[in-house]
């Protein structure tokens, strides 16, 4: 596949034209950003983990029919993907109230929620992403009822299996953010999941400890982001071991002094 010009460059993407007018090549870069790019640092290593971890999960969801943008991994930092317009919402399912909902809300961090949550998000970073109703979304003709409707049962669908899938490495799925787009070849029109997922859109927690695997780590300080995302790659079963890109680093064991009796 031959990488044509650039066509756009997000925060922690790249895409750039192929050879086929219907597919796009998508480069993960090691840049990290939060609060609307407030935050900014490169963190290396977590481009290839990223583009690792989603194309894994992205699969995955291939194999239970829920239809996504990828194509095919095309090396270390990209994939193949298609081209489509995204539709200007991120949608946001939430399991466990954490983050800008209990900011918001005031809800107890931790709580966990009845029934998933859905919220909407107008993808536009000059006004900072701003919670939009579905009333809006019709009002401004981001959406019809038919698309939104499709889009929220595949949420939910994705949620469920994510929910699933993380629960059996011992990982709890908090929170996660998706886009959608709409995908047009041979005279066929589409909407698909058209998004990465990955520690950097997810939040996740470790089941016993509540230990943070994901962005949170870069949001709040906490340091060693590259080894929580491998732990999530190893859990996955996706890196076998600490492999090539950064060891892991694990404290000295103390000497034990052994007492004779
Ligand atoms: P929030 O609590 O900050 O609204 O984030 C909810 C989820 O969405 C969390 O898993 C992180 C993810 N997210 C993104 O992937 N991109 C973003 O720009 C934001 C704000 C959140
Ligand atoms: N990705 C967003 C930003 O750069 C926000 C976030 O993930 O916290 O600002």
């Amino acid at each position: 596949m031959k990488k044509g010009k650039k066509l756009y460059e997000g925060k922690a993407k790249i895409i750039y034209a192929s050879n086929d007018k219907n597919l796009v090549i998508q480069h993960f870069k090691d840049d990290a950003t939060a609060f609307n790019n407030q935050k900014k640092d490169i963190i290396e290593g977590k481009g290839i983990l990223n583009n690792r971890i989603s194309e894994h999960i992205l699969t995955q969801l291939s194999n239970v029919g829920i239809k996504n943008h990828l194509v095919k991994r095309l090396n270390m930092r990209e994939q193949l993907v298609k081209l489509v317009e995204i539709i200007p919402i991120e949608f946001v399912v939430r399991n466990i109230a954490t983050g800008s909902l209990t900011k918001r809300l005031g809800i107890e961090d931790g709580t966990v929620l009845e029934y998933p949550l859905i919220e909407y998000c107008l993808k536009n970073d000059e006004l900072g992403d701003p919670l939009v109703s579905k009333e809006h979304i019709y009002a401004f003709n981001w959406m019809s009822v038919m698309e939104l409707d499709w889009i929220d049962e595949q949420i939910r669908r994705i949620n469920d299996f994510l929910q699933g899938m993380f629960r059996g490495v011992g990982i709890k799925l908090v929170d996660f953010k998706v886009e959608f787009g709409r995908f047009e070849a041979d005279g066929k029109r589409e909407i698909m999941l058209a998004d990465e997922i990955s520690p950097d859109t997810c939040r996740l927690w470790d089941m016993r400890t509540d230990k943070k695997l994901d962005k949170d780590r870069f949001r709040n300080n906490l340091g060693n982001l590259v080894e929580a995302y491998q732990e999530v790659a190893i859990r996955l079963d996706i890196l076998h071991e600490q492999s090539n890109i950064r060891p892991l680093t694990y404290p000295k064991p103390k000497a034990v002094k052994i007492k004779k009796k």
